[in-house]
């Protein structure tokens, strides 16, 4: 098929899965100094999963594969094209995508992965529609897979409190150009912010070594309040750019469904957007921050819980570190 034209795209299937263990802020009391009360005001979070030892970020992606699979009606052959948003990546390669293929048996899958950060799910998306649009695949599995409790250090107050573990996973199918729903991306980075939320060790900038180990260079490092302020305004910017070239307002959109870092942070996005913020949906109080899988895990629970009828507009909004940003806008 080479029709760019006459092909549309839908959401035939979302899956999510997190992990049974719950660490609650009552627990990271007694881990770092740190108060229930303080992570509850300034995060909004309540408690977060964390994977078992045997299960990689691949694990849970492929349990939010099946799931999503099954309720796309499709089997993992049907899957064409496999692509995984990802920092906590099973090894620094082969990719993700690979291990989620083999997990699941998706044999006629191309895989690859992307390192956007916690907007990696809303790139991936847009990459996704866009390679369906080729007419070279037909069946995109999106998932969104992380073990950020694998990058995270324990002993650091400012970041541990903040991030869990769990996938989400999109299936975005072709379909007759009339049945077309995913109507817009807009994606940005700025590389000048390279160093505000990174892992600055175990990269080819400064290789794994006693040293990087001595000195914690391998665990996430954040700079909290510069991050803040920033992701309030990508996502706020990505957010308006898109509803404009998609020709709908604000009025018009049932969901916005940001990225999960921190309640405060999506109550300011809903107000810079004159948005109620019921139609924010929100459970960072339930999983902390996933990074990568905020978002399908979010969209899973509005389908499953049967908030989206056919018709609404459902706004996808993140930014993470690179920095990246990015939004989707789809009308289910
Ligand atoms: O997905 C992208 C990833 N990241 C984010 O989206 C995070 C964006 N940033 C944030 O969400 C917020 O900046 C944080 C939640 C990380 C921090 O909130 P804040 O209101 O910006 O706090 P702060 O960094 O200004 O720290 C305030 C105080 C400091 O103490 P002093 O210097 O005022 O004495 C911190 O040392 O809170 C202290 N603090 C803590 N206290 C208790 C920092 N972490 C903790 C903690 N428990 N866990």
């Amino acid at each position: 098929m080479t029709n760019h034209e006459g092909i549309g795209i839908r959401i035939t299937g979302t899956g999510s899965y997190l992990p049974e263990k719950i660490l609650s802020n009552k627990e990271l009391e007694g881990m770092v100094d740190t108060t229930d009360e303080w992570i509850q005001t300034r995060t909004g979070i309540v408690e977060r999963r964390i994977a078992a030892d045997d299960q990689p970020s691949s694990a849970l992606g492929a349990l939010a594969s099946l799931n999503a699979l099954d309720a796309a009606g499709l089997t993992p052959e049907d899957i064409d094209l496999i692509i995984v948003a990802t920092i906590s990546p099973d090894k620094i390669f082969p990719n993700t995508a690979c291990f989620v293929q083999k997990r699941i048996g998706a044999s006629n899958a191309t895989c690859f992965s992307v390192e956007a950060a916690c907007s990696g799910f809303v790139y991936i998306m847009a990459i996704g529609a866009a390679l369906i649009r080729t007419g070279l695949y037909s069946h995109a599995l999106l998932v969104g897979a992380e073990k950020l409790s694998s990058i995270i250090n324990w002993n650091d107050r400012s970041t541990c409190v903040l991030f869990g573990d769990g996938a989400g996973a999109v299936v975005l199918s072709a379909c007759a150009p009339e049945d077309n729903t995913y109507l817009y991306s807009k994606l940005g980075s700025d590389g000048n912010y390279t160093d505000i939320l990174h892992v600055p060790g175990g990269g080819s900038a400064i290789p794994f070594s006693a040293d990087v180990l001595k000195n914690e260079l391998h665990y996430l490092n954040m700079s909290g309040q510069e991050v803040f302020k920033l992701a309030v305004n990508t996502m706020v910017a990505a957010a308006v750019e898109t509803m404009e070239a998609a020709n709908v307002t604000k009025d018009d959109i049932r969901w916005l469904v940001p990225h999960q870092a921190n309640t405060r942070i999506i109550h300011s996005v809903a107000k810079r957007l004159d948005m109620p913020l019921e139609r924010a949906y929100i459970n960072v109080d339930k999983y902390g921050n996933t990074s990568g899988a905020t978002i399908p895990i979010a969209l899973d629970e509005i389908v499953r819980n049967g908030l989206v009828s056919k018709g609404d507009y459902v706004l996808l909004v993140a930014f993470g570190g690179g920095l990246t940003w990015g939004a989707n806008l789809i009308r289910w």
